[in-house]
């Protein structure tokens, strides 16, 4: 079996940070999204992986590599303009060949891999074989309506209606038999060419296809809320490991890692959390569900619930809560004029402040 991991798209709902990084590069925990599709995968027993990247697909090959340190071999395969997870599975076709696969879009986040789905595939080898999650809004997802033996009924994409509160997760088993399929759908209204419609097709002509209700967490990691709350059940499960260094007046409590060569002063750090290597904390208080990426400075300040990437200052601020702070941004709290807040702020930035 090979690997599709899809990792182009736009990534609307994580504006502005995906106007300047791909939303699969965005951190959970100090490691890309992708980086933990790539294990779930790489823990299946495949190694011959493709991956498809748009226009940013440079910074994708840049985080992730040949993939050899994740005991992969990875293929870049460059889609041209987003036109839907369908046309993915043309890019890929001449490196998909004729073998099996797993299709898994790079923003998604399973907590607890997909060994015992991809047994199942391999044992009873439907023709495509679905992954799904009760929702409480499937209007928002491609849905899903099973028979009683788990067989896929119909799938519709993002419908109105909704049949069920099943969702299509982001994971999906195929034969070689979805080429065919692709090949005979056409763009939906939103233009692009569905993988749900590709499904439905092999449903429609006959074929085995079946779907499974993941028991682990699932989360598409596609919106701020999202990543914050994906964030927040991956640090639950950390166990601490300090490299750096903490002087004799910080205070940890709670699971909490802090990477090497990072000074730890004054400061109480309330786990879990991971503080990336090279940073400075000074007279904070960060955590809990905090991620710091490397090469932070952060100084008399209250950090908590957030993700901040790599190289960003935070200083004399306090209560930063629920937020993302992109790559190397600076917040600082001012004390001078008459209670003035100084904003730049980029396009889309969300911003919430005390009102006076
Ligand atoms: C895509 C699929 C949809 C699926 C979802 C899961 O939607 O088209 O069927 O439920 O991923 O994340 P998109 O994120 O492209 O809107």
């Amino acid at each position: 079996m090979k690997g599709l991991v899809l990792s182009g798209g736009t990534g609307t709902r994580l504006r502005p940070f995906t106007y300047s990084m791909p939303k699969q590069l965005m951190p959970v925990a100090n490691k890309p999204v992708l980086h933990y599709c790539l294990e779930n995968i790489r823990d299946l027993g495949v190694t011959s992986v493709g991956i498809i990247v748009g226009q940013r697909g440079g910074q994708v090959e840049q985080a992730i590599g040949d993939g050899a340190d994740l005991g992969l071999d990875l293929t870049y395969l460059f889609q041209s303009a987003p036109l839907g997870l369908a046309h993915c599975v043309t890019v890929a076709e001449r490196f998909l060949g004729d073998d099996d696969f797993v299709m898994y879009l790079g923003d998604n986040m399973l907590v607890g891999g997909l060994a015992d789905a991809a047994r199942d595939f391999a044992a009873r080898r439907p023709a495509a074989k679905v992954l799904v999650t009760k929702v409480d809004d499937p209007q928002h997802y491609g849905v899903a309506e099973l028979d009683a033996e788990g067989h896929v009924v119909s799938l519709t994409e993002k419908p109105e209606h909704p049949r069920s509160d099943l969702a299509m997760m982001g994971v999906y088993f195929f034969t070689p038999a979805v080429h065919e399929a692709v090949r005979g759908i056409r763009p939906s209204a939103r233009g692009e060419l569905e993988i749900t419609d590709a499904v439905q097709r092999l449903v429609d002509s006959g074929r085995d296809v079946t779907a499974e209700v993941y028991q682990g967490y699932w989360a598409d990691t596609g919106g701020v809320r999202e990543l914050l709350g994906c964030n927040r059940v991956v640090l639950d499960a950390i166990t601490g490991d300090v490299r750096g260094r903490v002087d004799g007046t910080s205070v940890l409590t709670g699971p909490v890692v802090v990477g090497a060569g990072t000074e730890i002063v004054g400061s109480r750090l309330e786990g879990p959390l991971t503080i990336g290597a090279g940073c400075v904390v000074r007279n904070a208080r960060i955590g809990p569900h905090t991620a710091v990426g490397q090469n932070c400075q952060i100084e008399n300040a209250d950090v908590q619930e957030s993700i901040v990437l790599e190289n960003v200052h935070v200083e004399g601020v306090r209560g930063v809560r629920d937020s993302v702070i992109g790559r190397g941004a600076r917040v600082r709290g001012t004390s001078c004029g008459s209670g003035a807040q100084r904003l730049l702020l980029g396009d889309q930035a969300s911003i919430q402040v005390r009102s006076a």
